[in-house]
């Protein structure tokens, strides 16, 4: 660890600075990167470099990053604790990444379950980038040496991507250079759905609008999105059995309790057997109260962006001296080094 930290392992997960952050990833990763700070070294990143997999509008990227950087810190990252910083500026991310795309094997991204989503059909004319984007992704988490990673469920294919490098990498030059990353993948909102079809996943691609739920919503979007919200045309289910094939009403609750901060079973008992018309009066006050002072604190901070791109340059300058040092070891191992 870094010879400033007390701690002895390290946290490190990233956002996207694309079309702006929705409840699935508040509630399924920025959520639970706060209370990780209190007991690691926490860094958080603008993944700028994966934004650009895909087509981004470069003066719409700035804002987005803005938007990301202040939404980790309206979500309560304390940036004198942990290190906010922006991907782009640590250039040891995309150094590291050449070395690990040699690692890497084609029949590993083949697999790639996301990759397949996003290409679809157009498989052929999508980025080289979208195709080793999870290689980057393994070394924004290996050039920092990071223990665990705070994400979704979506991401959890690539973690184990990123976990098979370092045992293929540290097996490949025989020492121990990197240790084996942690998924932290949170039970209560690993996987937040659309509120328009419980099957799928609130995701900033869906074209329909009222599917999620912006951290930037006005409470009364908050509340017509939640009214107009999928459900079925019986109450909520008597037992949790029944609620498996009852995805929407799973989400609700999901993100009811996950809002709240309340076990599930206590808000299933509160619930069941009543009509949704009822839940759904409560969760708009619970993600109101969640989410409109995160909203007003964004909103302030993306204004003062001084303030913004000073937390981005000391960030980017304590991750940068853990990666040179990460790098140099790299260089060292592989036979890289300028020593000759
Ligand atoms: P991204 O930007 O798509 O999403 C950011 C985080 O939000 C989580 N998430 C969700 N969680 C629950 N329910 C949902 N509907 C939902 N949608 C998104 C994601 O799992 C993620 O944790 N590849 C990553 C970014 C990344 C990264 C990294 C993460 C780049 N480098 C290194 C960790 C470590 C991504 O695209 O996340």
């Amino acid at each position: 660890m870094s010879k400033e930290s007390k701690f002895s392992e390290r946290v490190l997960s990233g956002v996207q600075p694309t079309g702006g952050l929705h409840l699935g990833n508040y509630l399924g990763a920025i959520k639970n990167f706060v209370p990780l700070q209190q007991k690691f070294e926490s860094l958080f990143c603008v993944v700028d470099l994966h934004a650009i997999t895909v087509w981004q509008e470069p003066s719409e990227l700035v804002s987005k990053k803005c938007e990301v950087a202040a939404a980790f810190i309206a979500s309560g990252i304390d940036p004198k604790k942990s290190i906010i910083f922006n991907q782009s500026q640590v250039p040891e991310h995309t150094q590291l990444s050449w070395i690990l795309n040699c690692v890497a094997r084609i029949g590993w991204l083949n697999r790639m379950t996301q990759f397949k989503d996003k290409a679809g059909k157009n498989r052929e004319n999508v980025s080289v980038g979208l195709y080793t984007y999870p290689v980057l992704m393994a070394s924004d988490i290996l050039i920092y040496k990071a223990t665990h990673v705070p994400v979704g469920e979506d991401q959890k294919q690539h973690l184990e991507l990123a976990r098979d490098i370092v045992l293929k990498f540290n097996n490949d030059f025989k020492r121990e250079v990197f240790p084996l990353p942690k998924p932290i993948i949170m039970d209560n909102a690993a996987r937040i759905m659309s509120l328009r079809d419980g099957t799928k996943k609130m995701s900033k691609s869906d074209i329909s609008e009222y599917s999620r739920i912006m951290l930037t919503d006005t409470d009364d979007e908050i509340a017509k999105k939640i009214k107009k919200a999928k459900t079925d045309a019986m109450p909520l289910p008597g037992t949790k059995k029944e609620l498996e094939n009852m995805p929407e009403a799973l989400n609700l609750l999901t993100i009811y309790s996950a809002c709240q901060d309340e076990e599930f079973d206590l808000v299933f008992d509160k619930y069941h057997g009543k009509n949704f018309s009822e839940l759904k009066i409560d969760l708009i006050d619970v993600v109101i109260n969640k989410i409109s002072p995160i909203r007003e604190e964004m909103s302030r901070l993306t204004t003062d962006k001084k303030y913004l791109r000073e937390i981005l340059d000391v960030g980017s300058s304590r991750a940068k001296k853990i990666a040179a040092d990460v790098l140099k070891e790299v260089y060292e191992v592989t036979g890289l080094n300028s020593n000759i």
